[in-house]
Protein backbone atom coordinates (compact mmCIF):
# COMPACT_ATOMS: atom_id res chain seq x y z
CA UNK A 1 0.00 0.00 0.00
CA UNK A 2 1.42 3.37 -0.90
CA UNK A 3 1.60 6.26 1.98
CA UNK A 4 -2.13 7.52 2.80
CA UNK A 5 -3.44 10.74 3.14
CA UNK A 6 -4.07 11.62 6.84
CA UNK A 7 -8.00 13.07 6.32
CA UNK A 8 -9.30 9.62 5.11
CA UNK A 9 -7.64 8.02 7.98
CA UNK A 10 -9.32 10.86 10.81
CA UNK A 11 -12.44 10.56 9.10
CA UNK A 12 -12.72 7.26 9.55
CA UNK A 13 -11.09 7.13 13.49
CA UNK A 14 -14.43 9.58 13.43
CA UNK A 15 -16.74 8.01 12.00
CA UNK A 16 -15.52 4.58 14.38
CA UNK A 17 -15.17 7.04 17.66
CA UNK A 18 -11.48 5.99 17.66
CA UNK A 19 -7.83 8.24 18.05
CA UNK A 20 -4.88 7.30 16.25
CA UNK A 21 -1.12 8.23 17.67
CA UNK A 22 1.15 10.16 15.91
CA UNK A 23 4.33 8.97 16.41
CA UNK A 24 7.63 11.27 16.16
CA UNK A 25 10.55 9.75 14.10
CA UNK A 26 14.16 10.68 13.75
CA UNK A 27 16.04 7.80 13.10
CA UNK A 28 15.54 4.30 11.50
CA UNK A 29 15.38 2.66 15.13
CA UNK A 30 11.82 4.55 15.21
CA UNK A 31 10.05 4.10 12.25
CA UNK A 32 10.78 0.25 12.57
CA UNK A 33 9.42 0.43 16.55
CA UNK A 34 5.93 2.07 15.11
CA UNK A 35 5.72 -0.55 12.07
CA UNK A 36 6.33 -3.91 14.72
CA UNK A 37 3.98 -2.21 16.92
CA UNK A 38 1.30 -1.53 14.33
CA UNK A 39 2.14 -4.96 12.73
CA UNK A 40 1.57 -6.40 16.26
CA UNK A 41 -1.30 -4.65 16.53
CA UNK A 42 -3.05 -4.36 13.42
CA UNK A 43 -2.96 -0.53 13.76
CA UNK A 44 -3.26 2.43 10.95
CA UNK A 45 -0.15 4.66 11.32
CA UNK A 46 0.90 8.25 11.94
CA UNK A 47 4.59 8.92 11.35
CA UNK A 48 5.89 12.65 11.85
CA UNK A 49 8.75 13.96 11.10
CA UNK A 50 9.88 17.43 12.90
CA UNK A 51 11.85 20.58 10.80
CA UNK A 52 14.51 19.51 13.85
CA UNK A 53 14.12 15.83 12.60
CA UNK A 54 14.06 16.21 9.07
CA UNK A 55 17.50 17.96 9.55
CA UNK A 56 19.17 15.76 11.74
CA UNK A 57 17.91 12.53 9.60
CA UNK A 58 17.95 14.50 6.21
CA UNK A 59 14.73 14.17 4.08
CA UNK A 60 16.30 11.94 1.56
CA UNK A 61 17.01 9.52 4.46
CA UNK A 62 13.57 9.69 5.77
CA UNK A 63 11.98 9.75 2.14
CA UNK A 64 13.65 6.12 1.74
CA UNK A 65 12.71 4.65 5.38
CA UNK A 66 9.25 5.57 5.25
CA UNK A 67 9.00 3.84 1.42
CA UNK A 68 11.03 0.61 3.48
CA UNK A 69 7.85 1.02 5.97
CA UNK A 70 5.61 0.95 3.56
CA UNK A 71 6.84 -1.41 1.19
CA UNK A 72 7.40 -4.53 4.50
CA UNK A 73 4.08 -3.61 5.86
CA UNK A 74 1.64 -3.62 2.89
CA UNK A 75 -1.22 -4.61 4.89
CA UNK A 76 -1.08 -0.96 6.63
CA UNK A 77 -2.25 2.51 6.04
CA UNK A 78 0.97 4.68 6.58
CA UNK A 79 0.75 8.32 7.09
CA UNK A 80 3.95 10.78 7.07
CA UNK A 81 3.02 13.65 8.37
CA UNK A 82 5.19 16.89 8.75
CA UNK A 83 5.25 18.13 12.37
CA UNK A 84 5.11 21.71 13.33
CA UNK A 85 5.74 23.11 9.50
CA UNK A 86 6.60 27.09 10.74
CA UNK A 87 6.83 28.69 7.26
CA UNK A 88 4.60 27.58 4.36
CA UNK A 89 7.84 27.01 2.30
CA UNK A 90 8.43 24.19 4.87
CA UNK A 91 5.19 22.99 4.07
CA UNK A 92 5.95 22.98 0.26
CA UNK A 93 9.26 21.13 0.83
CA UNK A 94 7.26 18.36 2.69
CA UNK A 95 5.24 18.00 0.41
CA UNK A 96 8.12 17.25 -2.72
CA UNK A 97 9.16 14.43 -0.39
CA UNK A 98 6.62 12.54 -0.03
CA UNK A 99 4.70 14.11 3.06
CA UNK A 100 1.08 12.76 2.96
CA UNK A 101 0.28 15.62 5.61
CA UNK A 102 1.40 18.54 6.58
CA UNK A 103 1.31 20.53 9.86
CA UNK A 104 1.09 24.75 9.30
CA UNK A 105 1.79 25.77 12.34
CA UNK A 106 0.76 29.42 12.31
CA UNK A 107 0.32 29.61 15.63
CA UNK A 108 3.88 30.80 16.19
CA UNK A 109 5.58 33.19 13.93
CA UNK A 110 8.34 31.65 11.74
CA UNK A 111 10.71 31.52 14.53
CA UNK A 112 8.94 29.07 15.77
CA UNK A 113 8.43 30.88 19.86
CA UNK A 114 6.42 34.00 19.27
CA UNK A 115 2.76 34.12 19.30
CA UNK A 116 1.41 35.41 16.30
CA UNK A 117 -1.63 37.16 15.15
CA UNK A 118 -4.90 35.86 14.18
CA UNK A 119 -5.00 36.98 10.53
CA UNK A 120 -1.20 35.96 10.27
CA UNK A 121 -2.18 32.27 11.49
CA UNK A 122 -5.15 32.20 9.05
CA UNK A 123 -2.94 33.82 6.00
CA UNK A 124 -0.14 31.14 6.27
CA UNK A 125 -2.84 28.05 7.06
CA UNK A 126 -5.16 29.24 4.30
CA UNK A 127 -1.95 29.08 1.93
CA UNK A 128 -1.11 26.12 2.73
CA UNK A 129 -4.67 24.63 2.77
CA UNK A 130 -4.93 25.73 -1.06
CA UNK A 131 -1.61 24.50 -2.41
CA UNK A 132 -1.46 21.11 -0.44
CA UNK A 133 -5.41 20.44 -0.95
CA UNK A 134 -4.40 20.90 -5.12
CA UNK A 135 -2.26 17.69 -4.54
CA UNK A 136 -4.58 15.66 -2.01
CA UNK A 137 -2.46 15.91 0.76
CA UNK A 138 -4.05 16.91 4.58
CA UNK A 139 -3.42 19.99 6.26
CA UNK A 140 -3.35 20.61 10.16
CA UNK A 141 -3.57 23.99 11.89
CA UNK A 142 -3.05 25.03 15.39
CA UNK A 143 -4.84 27.56 17.05
CA UNK A 144 -4.24 29.00 20.72
CA UNK A 145 -0.49 27.96 21.25
CA UNK A 146 1.28 24.91 23.01
CA UNK A 147 4.26 25.92 25.37
CA UNK A 148 7.74 24.14 25.43
CA UNK A 149 8.60 23.74 21.66
CA UNK A 150 11.80 21.81 22.08
CA UNK A 151 11.45 19.92 25.55
CA UNK A 152 10.74 23.14 27.72
CA UNK A 153 14.13 23.94 27.36
CA UNK A 154 14.87 27.96 25.92
CA UNK A 155 12.46 27.80 23.61
CA UNK A 156 8.72 27.98 23.20
CA UNK A 157 6.47 29.88 26.01
CA UNK A 158 6.71 29.79 29.31
CA UNK A 159 4.12 28.59 32.13
CA UNK A 160 2.40 31.81 31.78
CA UNK A 161 2.37 32.66 28.41
CA UNK A 162 1.14 28.79 27.23
CA UNK A 163 -1.93 30.12 29.89
CA UNK A 164 -2.78 33.16 27.90
CA UNK A 165 -2.86 31.53 24.34
CA UNK A 166 -5.06 28.51 25.23
CA UNK A 167 -7.68 28.19 22.38
CA UNK A 168 -10.77 30.43 22.22
CA UNK A 169 -13.26 28.00 21.45
CA UNK A 170 -14.92 30.93 18.96
CA UNK A 171 -11.57 31.45 17.75
CA UNK A 172 -11.59 27.67 16.80
CA UNK A 173 -15.24 27.69 15.14
CA UNK A 174 -14.37 31.02 13.10
CA UNK A 175 -10.35 29.50 12.06
CA UNK A 176 -11.79 26.31 10.79
CA UNK A 177 -13.84 28.32 8.31
CA UNK A 178 -11.73 30.79 7.19
CA UNK A 179 -8.82 28.16 6.19
CA UNK A 180 -10.92 24.77 5.00
CA UNK A 181 -8.01 22.77 7.29
CA UNK A 182 -8.49 18.97 7.87
CA UNK A 183 -7.10 18.47 11.74
CA UNK A 184 -7.39 21.57 14.41
CA UNK A 185 -4.63 21.44 17.24
CA UNK A 186 -5.65 23.34 20.12
CA UNK A 187 -3.78 24.17 23.55
CA UNK A 188 -5.60 22.83 26.38
CA UNK A 189 -2.72 23.02 29.14
CA UNK A 190 -0.57 20.57 27.69
CA UNK A 191 3.04 21.46 26.62
CA UNK A 192 5.92 19.98 24.90
CA UNK A 193 8.39 17.51 26.56
CA UNK A 194 8.67 15.92 29.40
CA UNK A 195 8.12 18.58 31.97
CA UNK A 196 3.92 19.09 31.65
CA UNK A 197 2.91 19.49 35.27
CA UNK A 198 4.40 19.42 38.74
CA UNK A 199 1.74 17.08 40.12
CA UNK A 200 -0.89 14.64 38.10
CA UNK A 201 -3.13 16.98 36.30
CA UNK A 202 -6.38 18.31 37.28
CA UNK A 203 -8.99 20.10 35.66
CA UNK A 204 -7.51 23.94 36.13
CA UNK A 205 -4.37 22.94 34.45
CA UNK A 206 -5.67 20.53 31.79
CA UNK A 207 -8.62 21.85 30.34
CA UNK A 208 -10.41 18.66 29.04
CA UNK A 209 -13.72 20.81 28.68
CA UNK A 210 -12.40 23.00 26.38
CA UNK A 211 -11.54 19.71 23.65
CA UNK A 212 -15.73 19.36 24.59
CA UNK A 213 -16.60 22.90 24.15
CA UNK A 214 -14.76 22.97 20.49
CA UNK A 215 -16.01 19.55 19.59
CA UNK A 216 -19.59 21.03 20.34
CA UNK A 217 -19.41 23.84 17.98
CA UNK A 218 -17.30 21.91 15.63
CA UNK A 219 -18.35 18.34 15.41
CA UNK A 220 -16.87 17.65 11.85
CA UNK A 221 -13.51 18.75 12.24
CA UNK A 222 -10.92 16.42 13.76
CA UNK A 223 -9.19 17.66 17.02
CA UNK A 224 -5.67 17.08 17.18
CA UNK A 225 -3.67 17.06 20.94
CA UNK A 226 -0.16 17.85 21.09
CA UNK A 227 2.04 17.50 23.94
CA UNK A 228 0.24 14.51 24.41
CA UNK A 229 3.13 11.98 26.51
CA UNK A 230 2.10 10.60 29.91
CA UNK A 231 5.65 10.22 30.97
CA UNK A 232 5.09 7.60 32.70
CA UNK A 233 6.43 7.24 36.35
CA UNK A 234 8.28 3.48 35.57
CA UNK A 235 10.16 5.23 32.71
CA UNK A 236 11.37 8.02 34.84
CA UNK A 237 12.09 5.75 37.35
CA UNK A 238 14.54 3.47 34.78
CA UNK A 239 16.24 6.36 33.68
CA UNK A 240 16.81 7.37 37.10
CA UNK A 241 17.81 3.73 38.42
CA UNK A 242 20.76 4.11 35.93
CA UNK A 243 22.75 7.42 36.17
CA UNK A 244 19.63 10.10 34.79
CA UNK A 245 18.96 12.75 36.15
CA UNK A 246 15.33 13.87 35.80
CA UNK A 247 13.20 15.48 38.14
CA UNK A 248 10.02 14.23 39.15
CA UNK A 249 7.40 15.15 36.27
CA UNK A 250 3.85 14.52 35.26
CA UNK A 251 2.85 13.95 31.91
CA UNK A 252 -1.08 13.82 30.51
CA UNK A 253 -2.94 10.38 31.82
CA UNK A 254 -3.98 8.15 29.05
CA UNK A 255 -7.45 8.66 30.35
CA UNK A 256 -7.43 12.22 29.70
CA UNK A 257 -7.04 11.27 26.15
CA UNK A 258 -9.66 8.46 25.99
CA UNK A 259 -11.55 11.42 27.36
CA UNK A 260 -10.71 14.01 24.22
CA UNK A 261 -11.33 11.26 22.16
CA UNK A 262 -15.04 10.86 23.42
CA UNK A 263 -15.15 14.46 22.40
CA UNK A 264 -13.33 14.48 18.79
CA UNK A 265 -10.06 14.19 19.48
CA UNK A 266 -8.37 12.22 16.58
CA UNK A 267 -4.89 12.43 16.37
CA UNK A 268 -2.69 12.59 19.87
CA UNK A 269 0.96 13.46 19.21
CA UNK A 270 3.26 11.28 21.55
CA UNK A 271 7.20 11.74 21.24
CA UNK A 272 8.52 12.10 24.70
CA UNK A 273 7.65 8.87 25.56
CA UNK A 274 9.39 7.11 22.95
CA UNK A 275 12.11 9.23 24.01
CA UNK A 276 11.98 7.92 27.57
CA UNK A 277 11.72 4.40 26.83
CA UNK A 278 15.08 4.43 24.66
CA UNK A 279 17.07 6.19 26.98
CA UNK A 280 16.33 3.72 29.69
CA UNK A 281 16.57 0.67 27.95
CA UNK A 282 19.99 2.37 26.47
CA UNK A 283 21.46 3.66 30.13
CA UNK A 284 20.28 0.34 32.00
CA UNK A 285 22.49 -1.81 28.80
CA UNK A 286 25.65 0.60 29.46
CA UNK A 287 24.81 0.37 33.47
CA UNK A 288 24.83 -3.24 33.55
CA UNK A 289 27.08 -4.29 30.47
CA UNK A 290 29.43 -1.64 30.23
CA UNK A 291 31.94 -3.93 28.10
CA UNK A 292 29.81 -3.47 25.65
CA UNK A 293 30.11 -1.36 22.62
CA UNK A 294 28.09 -2.77 19.35
CA UNK A 295 25.72 -0.13 18.71
CA UNK A 296 23.30 -3.17 18.04
CA UNK A 297 23.48 -4.13 21.74
CA UNK A 298 21.79 -1.05 23.04
CA UNK A 299 20.10 0.63 20.10
CA UNK A 300 18.07 -2.66 19.57
CA UNK A 301 16.72 -2.73 23.13
CA UNK A 302 15.75 0.51 23.10
CA UNK A 303 14.07 -0.57 19.83
CA UNK A 304 11.97 -3.00 21.99
CA UNK A 305 11.30 -0.61 24.47
CA UNK A 306 9.24 2.41 22.34
CA UNK A 307 7.79 -0.58 20.66
CA UNK A 308 5.88 -1.14 24.04
CA UNK A 309 5.09 2.08 24.40
CA UNK A 310 3.34 2.49 21.10
CA UNK A 311 1.65 -0.70 21.47
CA UNK A 312 -0.02 0.92 24.56
CA UNK A 313 -0.89 3.49 23.03
CA UNK A 314 -2.35 2.36 20.15
CA UNK A 315 -4.50 0.05 22.13
CA UNK A 316 -5.51 2.69 24.67
CA UNK A 317 -6.07 5.15 21.75
CA UNK A 318 -8.26 2.21 20.08
CA UNK A 319 -6.95 2.70 16.64
CA UNK A 320 -6.19 -1.25 17.24
CA UNK A 321 -7.72 -3.86 14.85
CA UNK A 322 -8.43 -0.91 12.50
CA UNK A 323 -5.63 -0.83 9.98
CA UNK A 324 -7.53 -3.22 7.35
CA UNK A 325 -10.84 -1.27 7.64
CA UNK A 326 -9.81 2.20 6.84
CA UNK A 327 -10.85 2.66 3.07
CA UNK A 328 -7.57 4.13 2.42
CA UNK A 329 -6.94 7.34 0.42
CA UNK A 330 -3.60 7.97 -1.80
CA UNK A 331 -3.16 11.68 -2.12
CA UNK A 332 -3.64 11.42 -5.77
CA UNK A 333 -7.35 10.28 -5.02
CA UNK A 334 -7.67 12.75 -2.74
CA UNK A 335 -7.59 15.71 -5.34
CA UNK A 336 -11.17 14.84 -6.82
CA UNK A 337 -12.50 14.96 -2.63
CA UNK A 338 -11.11 18.30 -1.62
CA UNK A 339 -12.49 19.68 -5.58
CA UNK A 340 -15.98 19.05 -4.47
O1 LIG B 1 6.77 19.08 18.74
C1 LIG B 1 7.74 18.62 19.24
C2 LIG B 1 8.22 17.26 18.91
O2 LIG B 1 8.42 16.53 20.10
C3 LIG B 1 9.46 17.30 18.06
O3 LIG B 1 10.53 17.75 18.79
O4 LIG B 1 11.57 19.61 17.49
O5 LIG B 1 12.88 18.26 19.17
O6 LIG B 1 12.20 17.25 16.98
P1 LIG B 1 11.89 18.27 18.06
P1 LIG C 1 5.23 15.23 23.72
O1 LIG C 1 6.45 16.04 24.00
O2 LIG C 1 4.26 15.29 24.85
O3 LIG C 1 5.54 13.83 23.32
O4 LIG C 1 4.48 15.92 22.47
C1 LIG C 1 4.89 15.69 21.17
C2 LIG C 1 4.21 16.59 20.20
O5 LIG C 1 3.24 17.26 20.49
C3 LIG C 1 4.78 16.63 18.85
O6 LIG C 1 4.13 17.56 18.02
ZN1 LIG D 1 3.52 19.35 18.94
Amino acid sequence: MPLVALRAMLDHAAENDYGIAALNVNNMEQIQAIMIAAQETDSPVIIQASRGARQYSNDAYLRHLMMAAVELNPTLPVVMHLDHGNVPETCFSAIEQNFTSVMMDGSLEADGKTPSSYEYNMKVTKQVVDAAHAKGVSVEGEIGALGGIEDGHGAGLSEEEAKEHLTDPEQAEQFVKDTGLDALAVAIGTSHGAYKFAKKPTGDVLRMELIEEIHRRLPDTHIVMHGSSSVPQELQDIINAYGGNLKQTYGVPVEEIQRGIKHGVRKINVDTDSRLAMTGAIRKIFAESPEQFDPRKYLGPARDAMVEVCKARMIAFGQAGNAGKIPTKTCAEMVDFYKS
